[in-house]
């Protein structure tokens, strides 16, 4: 199906962005594993698998849009040396994600694309709960301490 105008570019940019959080994402999931934080490192590397199933998506709608998927673009991957700025970076990133996403939603509704717009609206409620979580942990960081948070994702094998 013939791509309606501007959709086949604003469906690479956010696939440049899924392709950046990705690599991010998994950098620091394997950071926590190195640190010995078990239990982060799962959860951010299932994030990390989340925005591949995105970034799968997306090009699979591009393709079908008769588009040419942009896979040589990354943005800046920006990483965290400790667990909370890793967080906190990792939500910058998911709340660009939103606003790009909304942007896109709006313009899809202007060029009358429901295929693609329902496909970011899937999306976007993905990355929102994806701000919910890091927003959780930045939270309880802030009431029970950093130490008390860290010893909790040290994961307990016996
Ligand atoms: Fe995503
Ligand atoms: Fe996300």
């Amino acid at each position: 199906m013939k791509a309606k105008q501007g959709v086949v570019d604003l469906l690479n940019k956010i696939l440049t962005e899924e392709l950046t959080v990705i690599n991010q994402y998994f950098l620091h999931a394997k950071m926590c594993k190195n640190w010995g934080y078990d239990r982060l490192h799962d959860h951010v590397l299932d994030r990390s698998y989340g925005e591949m199933k995105d970034a799968k998506a997306v090009i699979d709608h591009i393709l079908y849009l008769e588009g040419l998927p942009n896979m040589q673009r990354l943005g800046t991957v920006q990483i965290g040396e400790t667990v909370p700025e890793q967080l906190k970076s990792d939500l910058a990133k998911e709340k660009a994600m939103v606003k790009m996403l909304t942007d896109g939603i709006e313009h899809c509704t202007k060029a009358r694309d429901f295929t693609t717009r329902h496909m970011l609206e899937d999306m976007v409620k993905d990355e929102e709960e994806h701000i919910d979580w890091i927003e959780t942990q930045l939270e309880t960081i802030s009431q029970v301490g950093l130490q008390n948070y860290l010893s909790e994702q040290i994961k307990d094998n016996s």
